[in-house]
């Protein structure tokens, strides 16, 4: 507004002073529009917003006050700050003048040094705060571009665990299907004599004959082993029926990550599900130890929480992976109990290793995006600086400590009560 020409509006029903104005602001190079009357100046005023605004109190028809009130009703004229003008010998209402919405005022005779230095002053604040309006809409923007950018983030770490998990799943989803399906198979084989002798007795009326298929068919074989095998034969479909159910719930309660809104959740079936997506990575190296205490259910966002138990879970798997040497007794310690501080319950989830542990040097550098000590393709180093987000979001905190004998322990503390 310094730059270019300043556009002022001036309002006086005395028209000796209005072009007095006009001709003083004029030579300092402002852009002067006068109006003798208050309509004619807010007409002028909705077609073409000025910078500021010089307003007369005492007119006819319309004062300098109701002027000021119609312009502050107005959303594009609101900000435009009006200086009120008044004769020295009218007793001018300084409280109504300023409630309406004035930010300064002058008396007639109008003293040209005055006048000048209070527009110049009014004009530079106006400026100021146009000038942090579009700031703070600049810092909104990129409050909203860095929140975007957070959420694809957290996606994309999203889509990159369930992507190492997935030749896993595949395995373990074929693994019990195989199962059941090797196992009808040998059903069949097995009841298909049963079948022929049903089919024999269902087309036989007469008793002794029913009875002398029946006997022959308990000579020809050990109905023992039939019944046995049959017996086994089932509980494997069972088994295996069973276990494809669990991994189908485990992806399910997992792929729920985007839940919008809280629920309650039972932690432990959340882990349960997690751990079973995780199986194939750890199954016949590393012993799951589970120390599952007495905890309330939580509300909590359930999907979020998986992704944060699933990070942990593998960053723990990777540790002891990645030892030298694996030793017989590699496990992983989940224990769940609650934990009391200031008068707040929390939900204590604490998750350790056999891993190699974390060194000292790193421990301050653990929760920052990117940072990862794994090879490409390994880590991308976004899992407990998500995990960290997702704990915080709950109104919770993280502890993690290298325990005495080997290993990391990270324990997650939500509370019990939501906060919000
Ligand atoms: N249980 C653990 N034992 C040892 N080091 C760990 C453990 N969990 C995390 N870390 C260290 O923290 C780093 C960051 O972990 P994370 O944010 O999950 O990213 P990423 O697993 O992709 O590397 C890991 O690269 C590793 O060095
Ligand atoms: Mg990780």
């Amino acid at each position: 507004m310094e730059n270019k020409k300043a556009n002022i509006l001036v309002v006086d029903d005395t028209l000796a002073n209005l072009e007095l104005i006009e001709s003083m602001l004029a030579e300092q190079g402002y852009d002067v529009r006068p109006f003798p009357k208050g309509k004619m100046a807010l007409k002028a005023a909705f077609n073409d917003p000025p910078d500021l605004i010089l307003l007369d109190i005492m007119m006819p028809e319309m004062d300098g006050y109701e002027v000021c009130r119609l312009l502050k009703e107005d959303e594009k004229l609101r900000e435009i700050p009006v200086i009120f003008m008044s004769a020295l010998t009218e007793t001018i209402d300084k409280v109504k003048a300023f409630s309406t919405g004035g930010v300064d005022y002058v008396t007639k005779p109008v003293q040209f040094e005055e006048v000048f230095a209070r527009v110049k002053t009014h004009l530079r604040l106006r400026q100021y705060q146009i000038d942090i309006e579009k700031k703070n809409r600049e810092l909104q923007n990129t409050l909203h571009e860095l929140r975007d950018a957070q959420a694809k983030l957290i996606q994309s770490e999203k889509m990159a665990s369930l992507g190492v998990l997935t030749a896993g799943i595949a395995h373990e989803i074929n693994n019990p299907v195989n199962f059941i399906n090797a196992s009808s198979r040998a059903l069949k084989i097995k009841l298909s004599p049963v079948v022929t002798l049903l089919e024999q007795i269902s087309r036989e009326h007469e008793s002794q004959k029913i009875n002398d298929l029946i006997h022959q068919f308990k000579q020809d074989r050990s109905l023992k082993t039939l019944i046995n095998a049959i017996s086994e034969l089932t509980s494997n479909i069972c088994t295996g029926a069973e276990r494809s159910i669990q991994i189908v719930k485990g992806l399910r309660t997992f792929s729920r990550l985007d839940e919008a809104e809280k629920k309650k959740a039972v932690i432990h079936e959340n882990i349960d599900s997690t751990l079973v997506l995780l199986h194939s990575q750890y199954q016949n190296l590393i012993s799951i130890k589970k120390e599952y205490g007495d905890i309330p259910d939580i509300i909590c966002y359930p999907g979020k929480l998986n992704q944060v138990f699933l990070n942990f879970l593998k960053n723990a798997v990777d540790a002891i992976k990645s030892k030298e040497k694996l030793e017989q007794d590699e496990s992983i310690s989940i224990k769940t109990y609650v934990f009391e501080e200031n008068n707040k319950k929390y939900v204590a989830v604490e998750i350790s290793d056999t891993g190699t542990g974390i060194p000292e040097n790193i421990m301050d550098r653990l929760f920052d995006p990117f940072f990862t000590t794994k090879d490409v393709g390994k880590g991308i180093g976004l899992g407990l600086s998500i995990s960290l987000g997702i704990i915080e979001s709950h109104g919770g905190k993280i502890d993690v400590k290298n325990k005495p004998g080997k290993g990391a322990c990270f324990t997650m503390y939500i509370p019990c009560e939501s906060s919000d």
